[in-house]
């Protein structure tokens, strides 16, 4: 059956131009064999999130994240460079870490005590050559690195070689992106959340405006619809941005400083990016706010949230900073509520495939011919808006 997921025949209505196209088929939602090949074809092949860059600001952090079905450990060196290993020790493969740790100089294997130094060197195998084993040198016997890269404040690990290097990957967001500085941004909070429904729901939904009306009465009271217009270049995420960013009688979102050198458009604008294929971006002024998805399951999503703040606001008061941060639950649990929904409704009721709102839901039919793009291998990074797209997609006015 898996075989049929890479087929033309599965994926022709995602392949459609958007005015014909349907949406995903539910079993990229609900099957176990769906998911299983979308962690090879995508998460095995992808850019993947695993941590923000300020996590591993203090000396011996090691993180235990996932990267497909692989358990990794993400840490920097002593140079401070970023490094992702497989969590797996190189006697015999045991597990190394189960949880976070910091402050380690060494990964120590528990079970016969093998130590790794955190540029992932073999440093100690205590009593391993009582007698001599015969052609064993410890340098043939790092850890097993991933590639790893630091790109919008985000650590990002890759298991393919053969994938483009990430500022090829994210093409033109780079550049969109550099005024903000987000490499050195500070965490300020972070939360996790379990929840019941695919990670691609969590990622359409917040792909799209359309549902702003009905799902989030209070933040469209501050982020209007008429204020959103379509942000996509050549590069594999799809975006929106709200220009201005707080539009009404409601200024949660503007309760903390705004960082310092921003353009006029950064100044003014709320960016949202879906990188594909696990994060979910916002960037306002004064504040960042990164959902790592991590997929479990067809039906099961854990959300890594991080709320990120310039290097200069690290003296807001918890007081202000609960304004913007309370503000971000009730909306994430607005969209989790309603993605938990979705994914019953597709499980439960008999669903086959939709179709897209062209004024609304371009960047989902983006996103999901990123997906086939996987899935039948193809290596292609999706072009970027064209000239005339405004009249289909909003027309937001950058300032001048
Ligand atoms: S399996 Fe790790 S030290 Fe033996
Ligand atoms: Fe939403």
């Amino acid at each position: 059956m898996s075989e049929a997921y890479t087929s033309d025949e599965f994926w022709q209505g995602v392949r459609k131009p958007v005015e014909s196209a349907s949406t995903l088929p539910r079993d990229a939602y609900t099957s176990p064999g769906f998911f299983e090949l979308e962690q090879t074809m995508v998460f095995d092949r992808g850019w993947v999130a695993v941590a923000c860059a300020d996590e591993l600001s203090q000396d011996g952090s090691v993180l235990v994240r996932s990267v497909g079905s692989r358990s990794v450990l993400v840490t920097r060196n002593s140079e401070a460079e970023v490094r992702v290993f497989l969590n797996a020790c190189r006697h015999r493969g045991t597990e190394l870490l189960d949880a976070d740790a910091a402050g380690l100089s060494v990964i120590r294997c528990p079970y016969h005590r093998w130590g790794y130094n955190l540029d992932g060197r073999l440093v100690a195998t205590p009593r391993f050559t009582d007698v001599a084993v015969e052609g064993f040198d410890p340098s043939d016997y790092p850890l097993k690195s991933l590639r790893a890269e630091v790109f919008a404040g985000i650590v990002f690990a890759c298991l393919d070689p053969t994938t483009a290097p990430i500022a090829e990957y994210y093409g033109d967001l780079g550049d969109r992106l550099a005024g903000y500085g987000l490499n050195g941004w500070k965490t300020r909070q972070t939360a996790t959340f379990d929840i019941a429904a695919n990670w691609k729901l969590l990622s359409e939904n917040f792909q799209e405006y359309y549902h702003l009306t009905w799902v989030h009465p209070e933040l469209a009271k501050v982020s209007r619809v008429k204020d959103h217009y379509r942000y996509q270049g050549p590069g594999m995420y799809c975006g929106q941005t709200t220009t201005p960013v707080s539009g009404d009688d409601r200024d949660d979102w503007l309760a903390m400083p705004a960082a310092a050198g921003l353009s006029a458009s950064d100044a003014h604008s709320g960016r949202f990016l879906a990188l594909f294929p696990n994060v979910m971006l916002s960037v306002l002024p004064n504040h960042a706010f990164v959902i790592q998805l991590e997929p479990l399951g067809p039906g099961r999503t854990r959300e890594r949230c991080t709320w990120l703040l310039p290097p200069d606001s690290t003296d807001v008061t918890e007081e202000t900073f609960a304004v913007t941060q309370d503000f971000w639950v009730d909306v994430n649990n607005e969209d989790i509520d309603i993605c938990e929904r979705s994914q019953r409704g597709i499980h439960n009721g008999g669903f086959t495939e939709g179709r897209y709102s062209v004024r609304f839901e371009e960047p989902l039919h983006r996103f999901a011919n990123m997906l086939a793009d996987q899935f039948q291998c193809r290596q292609r990074i999706p072009a970027g808006d064209q000239d005339g797209d405004a009249s289909r997609y909003g027309d937001g006015r950058l300032p001048v």
